[in-house]
Formats: C-alpha cells, structure tokens, sequence
C-alpha cells in the first residue's frame, strides 16, 4: 500500500485527469493499494465545488462503461471502490499565475504531497515556481514533496535545459518525476525481464547475433483536433527524444547491475549519449495526404483544423541511427513513428544474423524477434523449422505468447504504476534531467536541419512515405509491414 498523502492535482477539470487518472485511481483502490488517509485535491480556473466535481467525475466514469474506444471500460463501476476515491475528491478554484493560490494551499496541506501537474506544458515552470515560493516544496522530518510532470518537456534542448534548471532552482532532483507515458506500459516495462532474467536471450543481444533492430510506433488517428498543439511541435517532438527513445534505451541499455533506480537511470543515458549525431540523410520526414481509415475517407493533415494550408509540420519520422557502444557495434536501429498509417503497432523487431556456418547454406531466413507492445501485448519469434516429408527443406514457424495467456491481467489505464511509484518514490520509470536532456542533444542536429525542410507526402491508411523504405533498403534491409 501507497503511504497516506494529498494528491493535489493542477488541472483537475482536464482530460488527462478525466480519461486517466481517475481511472488509474479507481483501479488502485480496487487494489487496495491507497492508504486510508489518501485525499485528492484538484485545482483549476473554473469555478465548481466539492459535489460538483465528484458529480462530473462519476458521469465521465459511468460513460467510459459503454465506450469502448477508452482505455477504460469496465462492465460496471463498483460502487464500493468509486466511493473509496469519491469521497476523497476537493475541488479548489485557482488561477496557477496567481500566488493567492498556492498560499491557501500552503494553509491546507501538512504531511506527504504529490503534486500532479496536468496542465498544458506552458504551465510547468510558471507552476514550480509558485510551489518554491509559497514554501511547499520543503520537504519536513519524514514528509515527502514531489512534483509530477507529464509530456512534453521543453520542445528542444535549450528549453529542456532551461525548464530543467527552473525546476532544480526550486527543489532537488529526487521530487521531480517526469513521466513519459510509454513507460506505464507493461509490455514496455517486461523488456527488462525479457532481456536481462534469461539465459537464452542475454547472450545473444548483442551486434554479435544481431543484424537490425526496428521500433515502430504506427498509428491509425490523425492530429484528431491537437492542429494547434502539433502544428509547431510535428513527429519527431511529439515521439521520437520522448516515446521512442525510451524503447530503444530498454533494447539496447547495458544491464543496470542492479534495479535500482539509479543504476537503471544511469545505464539508459549512457545509451542515449551514445547514439551518434543523425545525418540528415539518416532521416524520413512525412506527412499525410487524404486518403482512407479503414475504408472510410479522411482528409489531408492541410485539410485538418488549426493547420496551415502550407504546413510542412511532419506527421512521420523515419530514422537510421547509429549507437556508439562496443555491443551495438555496425548494428543500425531503425525508428518509425506516424499517424494515419495501415494499422495501430508499436512494436519493436530484433533481426538476427544468419548463422556464422550453417549446412543450409545461404537457404536460411534471418529470425526476427518481435516485442510486441500495443495493441498486442505478447512476443512472437519468426524462425527456420523442417518441412515435414522426406527432403529436408526448411519453413518458416513463429513461437508465439500474449502476456495475457499466462498472468491474470489487473486493469490499467497506463497510470496506475506511475502514480503508485511516485507515492512510494520509486523514480525507475521516471526521466531524470540528464536524460531527458541527452535525448534532446541526439535530436537537436535533426531539429536544425528540419527547419523549413519539404515534406514527402504519403497517402492517409498507407505505410508512410516511399523515402522511408529507401532508407532501409540502402541497407538491404526493409520494414516489416504494419499488422
Ligand atoms: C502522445 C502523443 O504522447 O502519445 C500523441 O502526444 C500520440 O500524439 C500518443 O498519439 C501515443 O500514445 P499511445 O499510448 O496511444 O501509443
């Protein structure tokens, strides 16, 4: 069980904390995992009470019920576990520039806090800044003060660097925890497990038995709305130094020695400092024409609202990129990320080498691991068998699992570790300030030479742009296809 605190969270009135939170809440109390003496208290500029926003919360709970679309949808809410949280619920109006704020809630809180910001990016300095000055940050005898703070940090390595250093001007590193959403995900976290607690894939995970590794994150949804969000931020902000750059850490990270949360932290950076600065010619930028999802039409990312008719925003980034490391030696990883593409993956695809001697000769088809992590939640390993019949000819087999088929699954929405970690200060999962600076080092080269850069077009509900499959063919390599 998390130990008794506040949970105060900024935006309380927002989608994050409607779509997930409240339901990662829910499914920690179903848990039992909250301490008795937890209390939420949400802030934001709207005005509304106590019952007023226990009322919205329990409707938009109620609805996810029948929407199968969210993340969230059980059969029923049990009334029991909905309460436990309920009755927790504070509403406080607030304006976050406004110092009013944070003084009455430096009257309200005592003990452990967490304070959760979900609120549009542009508030997070603004925000810690107000938490330092009205003393609440101070952390007493045996008292924790910690501060969440979800995506996107900084928009480049200046900004990173400089949010960075207004939030270390306000507290210490250890009551900063910076999520990044993909390391909720269970098949993301079980990488570790998969590479590091076996005996037959340890040894082989090196540029030894490896020819290629692929990461993909593929998605079907356009900018669904976000125009005025993504217009200046485009793929290669919203996914790669974030989302992608954790899979690939957990890939291709030297084992931690230990899971302590330093040692795996440390053992993470050194893989995002060492990957070598991109050429531009390493790299895909696209963005999607109007065409189809799943059969029905869509328009243009031009067409979409709050876009430029103009617009060279990227909606796909496809990169080589080169790790410097003696493992990873002449090995190239192959990142891909878009929207509007055939299918929803993300997975990431080890190839295998041939075997150094093998009496079939050059016959054999490379094995290609898969760690499949969204939608499908599972491992699948491609590899040579025989053919059943007198000749010995070779087919190909796939040794498949789902994660689902051997661990009783608990419902979550993706938050529900991230939250508890963070309660008992568990930061593993959480980005600490030099990654998330070094991831932006690795892009900052490509962010330069994108300025103003074209963009290849490529039709909505296809695999990308044709640049994409050049890049990996030069290498006579080529993606697998999305499905
Ligand atoms: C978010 C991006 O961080 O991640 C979105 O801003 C993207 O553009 C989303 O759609 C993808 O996350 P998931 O969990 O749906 O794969």
């Amino acid at each position: 069980q998390a130990p008794p605190c506040t949970l105060v969270i900024f935006g309380a009135s927002g989608d994050l904390t409607k779509r997930l939170l409240m339901p990662a809440l829910y499914n920690l109390a179903a848990g039992k995992l909250l301490a008795e003496d937890f209390r939420i208290i949400g802030v934001d500029h709207n005005e509304n009470t106590d019952d007023g926003w226990r009322r919205d919360l329990t409707e938009t709970l109620q609805s996810f019920t029948q929407d199968h679309t969210s993340e969230f949808h059980p059969d029923r809410i049990d009334d029991a576990v909905w309460g436990f949280v309920r009755e927790r619920l504070h509403f406080r109006h607030g304006d976050f520039s406004q110092a009013a704020t944070f003084e009455g809630l430096a009257d309200a809180l005592t003990g452990n806090v967490v304070f959760y910001l979900a609120v549009s990016a542009r508030f997070f300095g603004p925000i810690v800044e107000q938490l330092g000055k009205a003393g609440l940050l101070k952390q007493g005898e045996g008292a924790f003060r910690r501060v969440v703070v979800e995506k996107p940090f900084g928009n480049d390595l200046a900004s990173a660097k400089a949010l960075n250093a207004t939030l270390l001007a306000q507290g210490d590193e250890g009551q900063f925890f910076r999520i990044d959403h993909f390391l909720g995900k269970e098949t993301v976290q079980s990488i570790l497990a998969l590479r590091f607690a076996n005996g037959l894939l340890e040894p082989a995970w090196r540029a030894g038995s490896i020819a290629a590794v692929e990461i993909t994150a593929a998605e079907t949804i356009g900018v669904e709305g976000r125009g005025a969000f993504y217009e200046p931020t485009g793929a290669l902000r919203d996914m790669v130094p974030n989302h992608l750059f954790q899979l690939l850490c957990m890939v291709a990270m030297e084992s931690p020695g230990s899971l302590d949360a330093e040692a795996v932290r440390d053992a993470k950076v050194r893989v995002l400092a060492a990957i070598r600065p991109i050429p531009p010619e390493d790299a895909v930028r696209g963005q999607y024409a109007a065409g189809t999802e799943f059969g029905k039409a869509v328009p243009a990312y031009r067409d979409e609202p709050n876009v430029a008719a103009d617009s060279k925003t990227e909606t796909y980034v496809a990169l080589k990129l080169t790790i410097d490391t003696p493992r990873w030696d002449g090995v190239p990883f192959y990142l891909r990320t878009g929207k509007r593409l055939t299918d929803r993956v993300t997975e990431i695809a080890v190839h295998f080498r041939r075997p150094a001697a093998s009496p079939f000769g050059a016959d054999t088809t490379p094995d290609t691991l898969r760690l499949r992590i969204d939608p499908e939640q599972g491992l699948s390993l491609d590899l040579n068998a025989k053919r059943p019949g007198p000749e010995m000819r070779l087919g190909r087999v796939v040794a498949a699992f789902e994660y689902g088929d051997f661990f009783h699954e608990t419902p979550s929405v993706g938050y529900e570790t991230l939250l508890y970690d963070c309660m008992t200060g568990d930061a593993t999962l959480f980005q600490r300030a030099d990654g998330i600076e070094a991831a932006w080092a690795a892009v900052e080269p490509l962010l330069q030479a994108w300025r103003d850069a074209p963009v290849a077009f490529y039709a909505a509900g296809s695999d990308g742009p044709e640049a994409a499959a050049d890049l990996v063919a030069r290498d006579g390599n080529a993606w697998l296809p999305l499905d």
